[in-house]
């Protein structure tokens, strides 16, 4: 997207400064690879887009940024453990082009050097910085937890979903958001309030995710879809199948969402997808994911900087939500 490019260019070069190439090559090579898949890198142009928007160099907020996206891919890469993922932005998952010890220590050591970016920092806003990350990563693993448990039981609510991914996705957009108000010595207030910005257009990406993991394009969409099928995962559609269908419906998803492989996995996703549309899940995702919008806009509304530079942001909402990937 075309407001990106100067972000972009920025990132790259400090990216590639970034990198270590020293032996152990099984250490660092897969942390070269899964960066270099690259991914829609929005985590890392909000908190440069932040620290702009109160009128500081972007340049300030690079190791931040790049901190927050070393995080971001940390967890993607133990997430597709988890999830027993084949696929991530179009290529092989790194715990399977190697294998899951080298997944879960290259995963270790990009958590490490997350941290370290923060080295980068004088020691005032290092330790700011720090307390917000460590704050964020022990909440995306609290939801990550909660997505793993979601697994086997029938009867989280749609309440329990949402703070679910509240934890494992929204904070770190949250985070990334604040970081850069906090570079550019924001006060408390906005950097507080672009954090609840964060939240509210992480959780509806979140929700995105999960409508295009089912009914995204295989083109376009880099990772497996009907994967979280597959792994029985209760997203949002599962979510808003059970809240409108019919006794039956409901009944046969919990059966097909509980199931240990007794069903084809071909025909478990068309099956589950078709009670989607049936159930208008599917459509109910595309109205809550507005909704949440709504919910951003309103917050964004409030902070201290120009109607110019909430515009960027503006711009960046409506792409996200026609994202196909
Ligand atoms: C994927 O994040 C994981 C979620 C929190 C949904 P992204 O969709 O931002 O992944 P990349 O970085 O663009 O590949
Ligand atoms: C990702 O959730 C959340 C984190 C990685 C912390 P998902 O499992 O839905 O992400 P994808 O779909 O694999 O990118
Ligand atoms: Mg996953
Ligand atoms: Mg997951
Ligand atoms: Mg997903």
């Amino acid at each position: 997207m075309e407001i990106f490019k100067q972000y972009n260019e920025l990132l790259n070069p400090f990216l590639e400064d970034f990198k270590i190439t020293k032996s152990p090559q099984n250490l660092y090579l897969p942390i070269d690879y899964i960066l270099e898949l690259g991914g829609k890198r929005i985590r890392p142009f909000l908190t440069l887009m932040a620290a702009e928007s109160f009128g500081a160099n972007p340049k300030e907020a690079l190791p931040a940024a790049l901190s927050v996206e070393v995080f971001h891919n940390f967890t993607l890469m133990h997430d597709d453990i988890m999830d027993d993922a084949p696929l991530r932005r179009g290529k092989t998952t790194v715990h399977e082009k190697w294998d899951i010890n080298t997944a879960i220590l290259s995963g270790d050591a990009m958590l490490i050097r997350a941290y370290q970016l923060l080295e980068n920092y004088p020691a005032q806003m290092f330790v700011k910085l720090n307390q917000l990350l460590s704050r964020t990563a022990l909440e995306v693993c609290e939801g990550q937890q909660y997505d793993i448990d979601f697994e086997t039981l029938n009867n989280v609510s749609q309440e329990d979903y949402i703070e679910m991914i509240r934890l494992k996705t929204a904070v770190l957009v949250g985070c990334a958001l604040k970081m850069g108000a906090a570079v550019a010595q924001a006060s408390e207030v906005d950097c507080q309030l672009f954090y609840d910005f964060g939240i509210q257009l992480g959780l509806a990406f979140q929700l995105q995710d999960d409508y295009l993991d089912a009914f995204g394009n295989p083109e376009t969409f880099g990772k497996q879809v009907g994967g979280d099928i597959l792994e029985n995962k209760k997203t949002i559609l599962y979510h808003l199948a059970l809240k409108n269908g019919n006794k039956l419906q409901q009944d046969r998803l919990n059966e097909l969402l509980n199931s240990e492989d007794e069903i084809a996995a071909n025909q478990k996703i068309t099956e589950v997808k078709a009670l989607f549309e049936i159930t208008e899940a599917r459509s109910a995702t595309r109205d809550l994911i507005s909704h949440y919008m709504k919910k951003a806009d309103e917050k964004l509304g409030a902070i201290s900087i120009s109607e110019e530079q909430k515009q960027k942001f503006v711009s960046l909402k409506q792409w996200l939500m026609n994202r196909d990937h």
